[in-house]
This record gives structure tokens, C-alpha cells and sequence, in this order.
């Protein structure tokens, strides 16, 4: 295994990166002042509020608060991890990642991700192009995919394989370590030690990331059979509850995609991309999730969720509603596809065709009107109790919602089913913050403005102000001040980038992160400079009472030294 990336390598390849580049080749910047600024990549808005600073070697969303480095961009924007992410920047930059012996991992303060995924994912290529070689071998397996209507085009885009019916065909062709092909979860290990094939005589789905890299697997019976599906387990690769499948081949396709259908099956998205529908993705045999949705909204503003015309079908569908809502910023778009009972979007795109389909999505249930049609089914609004109960309902899911017309909307909406007014629904309420806004409150403290400042303008600190006082001072957060201000004395030009990258992975670093990002209210627009002078000011001042407590107390009890009295007489004088 290889090795961590030294942490010197990682602050000159900050430094000899340019952010504006990185960002620049992903998204259309324009410059603005000594700024460059485009419409944030991370949420849907009309107006640019998303900035990259040279300078500072940061982007930062005013809208919704994303904020990061240019590897951080980079985990966020192309779906990367961190070793990733540096290794796409040392590729810009053209230079080798180094790595240390496994030896000298020092007790540094950032624990980088240990392991280098980089084989895992050979292998699960390897058995990706494996399993597609196989399925020319296998006429059975051919024979099932053109029986479901789909043509040699649509398996090649998808990558469709077949698993021979072996116990050891893939361990044999791989002749890989039995544990690797374990811990892929390509193999199983059984109690008695033995190793063999976890997929055998099956369709092969592989499940692909933002970049195409095969990362898990889907496999289907042939014909009827239990389990129907076997999935990929979780490996250090694949992580059920975050994945999409199709959403790489769906980009693929097309580039600018606006709208996005979520449906249940692998076969589904499969069959609606047999009929020219290559917008829909699954997810993989679990309800929907925020990752899913964090996802989605990085993609598009338009979903639509299909969901089989059942009760299963309708209880899926006020889940997927309730995990929603909190991401529905206005401007997002979300639908409800109920389908007739006994089909599923394969099924019905098969018999009806592509534009007959497409009708049904352009006639889907808007999210809103979903919510309310289903609070009035519920609930009886004819009387006291009901409204009560249709109230309290309502308010747990639009509670979560973001700030915007859409929400006061659906709360005057709920108002006027309910004979309450807007303010007695929001009362108690209070507006959480969306889970897609990561602006975090803090508190504004001293210690946390003059951490925002020093990391926005680490210059700052390169004075010749004592610190002797801070190490004294008894107030959270003041370790972590005096050890940026140490640093910054040591390195006097260090970015801002890099100091906030020293701390990946680690508390203090995702303490530093949100202060990174922290819009300080009422500090809007001033200059930090001044945020820092002010703040350091008020530490010493809190700094000399704590010292004026100290030593009054001790005046009372054992006494004062002259060299005490003397400061103490200064303090009062001060006062
Ligand atoms: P077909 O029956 O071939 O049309 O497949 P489908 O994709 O339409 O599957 P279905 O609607 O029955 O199920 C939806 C999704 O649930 C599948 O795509 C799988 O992700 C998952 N699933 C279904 N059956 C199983 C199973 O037996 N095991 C597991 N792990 N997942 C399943
Ligand atoms: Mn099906």
C-alpha cells in the first residue's frame, strides 16, 4: 500500500496551483474587481453570488455558503476524494505525487485518507471489462437482453456483462489477492475459508461514479430466481445511499442536462434509455436519501420521481416528499409520476413509447401540489382535530424548508386550509436552516472573528503585537488562534489556501472550515484588517479583567508580591 502524501508536498502544490484555473475549466468565470465570479456550481440560482479569489486562492458562495480550496472544489465538484483531488492538481501542475515510507508516518496533525483506493479500482475495471467479454460468450445471457427489448447500443453505453455460472471463473481470470477481490466485493469468503465468486450466472450492471470509474456492481437473474438483484456490498468504493445509477451515462449523453427522472430500477433506466428517455436514474434498492438529493440538485434544478401506482408506491413517494422539502430552494422544480398500478416505467415505456411518456412527465404532480392534495386526504379539515393534526403535519415538513416564495406559499396555503394564520404556523417554528445551506450561525465571538480574518488575510498576524498575554487568556478557541498566528510568524507568506488545507481531516480543520466560510452579520463588507485589530483588541481587554479578577482575588486571600501590586495598580489605572 502505498504510502501518505507528504504534507509539504501537498502545501506547494496549493501553491503553485491557481485556483481560478481549476475552477475556470469546469465552470464560466467572469472577472469582477480583483475577483472572478460566475452562478454557483452548487446551487440553482440566476444571479452569480458564487466568487473565486486569486488572492486568496478561495471560492466562496454568498448564496449558499460553499466555500473551499481548490481541492476542495475539486472533492465537491467532481465527486473526488481527497488523495483525488491532489492527484488531479499534481497532474495540472505535471508533477509525481510522492509518497512516504510507510515507516515515517509521523504524528501530523492531518490524517489524509490512509489507504490508496487506486487498486480496488483496477480490479473492479478489470471485472467490469471481464464480465462484458463474457456476455459475447454467453448466448443464454444474450438471448435474455434481447427477449426485454434491449439492442447491442444500449448494453455497450451501459456496459452490461454476464457472470459465468462458475464458482471461480472471475477469481481466475483476476489473479488478484483473494483479500482485494474480497474487500472489492467482487469474491466472497465463506466460514470455511473458501474463496469464490459472489456474482455467478447473472446480468452484470456496473454501477459507475461521476468520472465512469466502475465502483459496484448490480447483478440480475436470468429469467425468475431468488435473489432477483444482488448488489455490490459497501466497500471502501461503493456506498449505497449516495450512489445514482445512470447519472454518469446520463451526463454522458448529454452535457446539459436540466431535468432528471428518479426511478426504482436498474431496468428501468435501462429501458427508458432504449427508448431515447436517457435522463433517468435509480437509486440503488434504497428509499432516497439527502446524499441522493445533494446530488441531484448539483446536476439540475428538474426532477421528476416515478413511483408505482401502489401503496408502496405511494408511501415511497411521501418519503422521497419528506426528504425533499428541505432542499427546495425556489427555483427547483420537483414532480410526482404516479404509474397505473402493475407497471413500471420499463413496462409502460415499452408499451406506450417515448413521447407518450414523456406526456406523463410533463404532467407530473408538482411538489407542492402533491403535499397539499396528500394533507387533505389525510386529514379531515372539516373538523377541529383534523385541521390541528394537518397543521402539526404540515409544519414538521415545511419546518426544514429554505427561506423562499415557494415556502411562504405552501404556509399560506396550509393557513387557509387550516383557519390559522401564517405567523401561528411559523410560531415555534423558527426557519432551520436548509440542509443544503452550509452557512453555519456561530456566534460571533473574538476568538472566532480574529480566526476569519487571519484566515482570509494571514498577513495580518505578521506583526510585531507580544502574544505573551494569549497563552494566559482562558477563552475557547484561543489554542487554535495562537498556533495560526505562530505559524503564520514562521511562514510570513503562506496562502490562505494552504494554511486551511494543513488542517484536512481533522476537528480543528472543520472548526477553521466554518469559520472560513462564516459570514459574520453585521461585518458584511468590512475590511478584515480592521475585524482582526478590533478583535485582538477585545481579547486583551477581556485578557486584563480576567488578570484584574486574578489578582484582586489573590490580593484577598494570600496577598501580593510588589512586582503584582504594581500591575495590579496599572490594570486599575487602565480602567
Ligand atoms: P426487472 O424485474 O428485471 O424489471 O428489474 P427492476 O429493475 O424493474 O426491479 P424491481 O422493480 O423489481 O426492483 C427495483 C430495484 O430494487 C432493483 O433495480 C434493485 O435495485 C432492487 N431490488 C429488487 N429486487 C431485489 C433483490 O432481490 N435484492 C436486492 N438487493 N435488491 C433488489
Ligand atoms: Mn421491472
Amino acid at each position: 500500500m502505498a504510502g501518505r502524501i507528504p504534507q509539504h508536498f501537498i502545501d506547494e502544490l496549493i501553491a503553485r496551483t491557481d485556483i481560478v484555473e481549476v475552477i475556470g475549466q469546469r465552470v464560466p468565470l467572469k472577472k469582477k474587481g480583483r475577483e472572478y465570479a460566475a452562478c454557483c456550481p452548487f446551487h440553482s440560482e440566476k444571479t452569480p453570488s458564487f466568487y473565486v479569489s486569486p488572492a486568496k486562492q478561495f471560492y466562496h458562495c454568498f448564496g449558499c455558503g460553499a466555500h473551499g480550496t481548490a481541492i476542495g472544489f475539486l472533492m465537491e465538484y467532481d465527486n473526488l476524494e481527497f488523495v483525488e483531488a491532489v492527484e488531479e492538481l499534481a497532474r495540472m501542475a505535471g508533477v509525481e505525487v510522492p509518497r512516504e515510507q510507510a515507516s515515517d508516518r509521523g504524528g501530523a496533525a492531518r490524517s489524509a485518507p490512509e489507504h490508496d483506493l487506486q487498486p480496488l479500482r483496477d480490479l473492479m475495471q478489470a471485472a467490469a471489462s471481464f464480465y462484458q467479454e463474457q456476455l459475447r460468450h454467453s448466448p443464454q445471457a444474450v438471448e435474455y437482453l434481447r427477449q426485454r427489448g434491449l439492442s447491442g447500443e444500449i448494453a455497450r453505453d451501459y456496459g452490461l456483462g454476464h457472470a459465468p455460472d462458475d464458482w471461480d471463473a472471475l477469481l481466475q481470470h483476476l489473479q488478484a489477492p483473494e483479500e482485494q477481490l474480497v474487500q472489492a466485493g467482487l469474491a466472497i469468503r465463506n466460514e470455511r475459508g473458501r474463496v469464490y465468486d459472489r456474482f455467478r450466472n447473472r446480468i452484470m450492471f456496473p454501477i459507475r461514479n461521476r468520472r465512469g470509474q466502475v465502483i459496484g456492481f448490480g447483478g440480475r437473474v436470468l429469467g425468475d430466481g431468488e435473489p432477483k438483484y444482488l448488489n455490490s456490498p459497501e466497500t471502501p468504493l461503493f456506498h449505497k445511499g449516495r450512489e445514482l445509477y445512470g447519472l454518469y451515462e446520463a451526463r454522458q449523453f448529454n452535457r446539459r442536462l436540466d431535468r432528471l427522472l428518479v426511478v426504482e430500477g436498474y431496468m428501468d433506466v435501462i429501458a427508458l434509455a432504449q427508448h431515447g428517455i436517457r435522463n433517468a436514474v435509480a437509486t440503488l434498492g434504497t428509499a432516497t436519501t439527502p446524499e441522493h438529493l445533494q446530488v441531484l440538485f448539483r446536476t439540475v434544478s428538474q426532477l421528476v420521481f416515478c413511483f408505482d401506482g401502489d401503496r408502496a408506491g405511494r408511501e415511497a413517494a411521501w418519503k422521497a416528499l419528506a426528504v425533499t422539502l428541505p432542499f427546495m430552494q425556489d427555483g427547483f422544480e420537483v414532480g410526482f409520476l404516479f404509474l397505473p398500478e402493475g407497471e413500471d416505467p420499463d413496462s409502460l415505456v415499452r408499451a406506450e413509447g417515448q413521447a407518450a411518456f414523456e406526456r406523463r412527465l410533463d404532467q407530473a404532480t408538482g411538489i407542492s401540489e402533491y403535499l397539499i392534495a396528500e394533507l387533505t386526504r389525510r386529514h379531515n379539515v372539516h373538523t377541529q382535530a383534523g385541521r390541528t393534526h394537518l397543521a402539526t403535519d404540515a409544519m414538521a415538513l415545511i419546518g426544514p424548508m429554505p427561506r423562499g416564495l415557494l415556502r411562504t406559499a405552501l404556509v399560506e396555503e396550509v393557513a387557509r386550509l387550516t383557519h390559522l394564520r401564517p405567523e401561528q404556523l411559523e410560531g415555534g417554528q423558527g426557519t432551520r436552516i436548509a440542509a443544503v445551506d452550509r452557512r453555519q450561525q456561530l456566534r460571533i465571538t473574538p476568538v472566532r472573528l480574529a480566526l476569519h480574518a487571519l484566515l482570509h488575510e494571514p498577513a495580518l498576524a505578521d506583526d510585531d503585537m507580544p502574544t505573551d498575554w494569549l497563552h494566559t487568556l482562558d477563552r475557547p478557541g484561543i489554542d487554535l488562534l495562537l498556533e495560526l498566528i505562530e505559524t503564520i510568524r514562521r511562514e510570513p507568506h503562506i496562502s490562505p489556501a494552504v494554511l486551511l488545507e494543513r488542517y484536512r481531516g481533522t476537528e480543528a480543520g472543520r472548526h477553521l472550515q466554518r469559520i472560513a466560510a462564516w459570514q459574520p452579520p453585521g461585518f458584511e463588507g468590512a475590511a478584515v484588517a480592521r475585524m482582526y485589530q478590533d478583535a485582538m483588541d477585545t481579547l486583551r481587554r477581556q485578557h486584563e479583567e480576567q488578570r484584574l479578577e486574578a489578582l484582586l482575588h489573590k490580593a484577598d486571600t494570600e496577598g501580593l508580591s510588589e512586582a503584582e501590586k504594581r500591575e495590579l495598580r496599572g490594570l486599575l489605572e487602565r480602567r
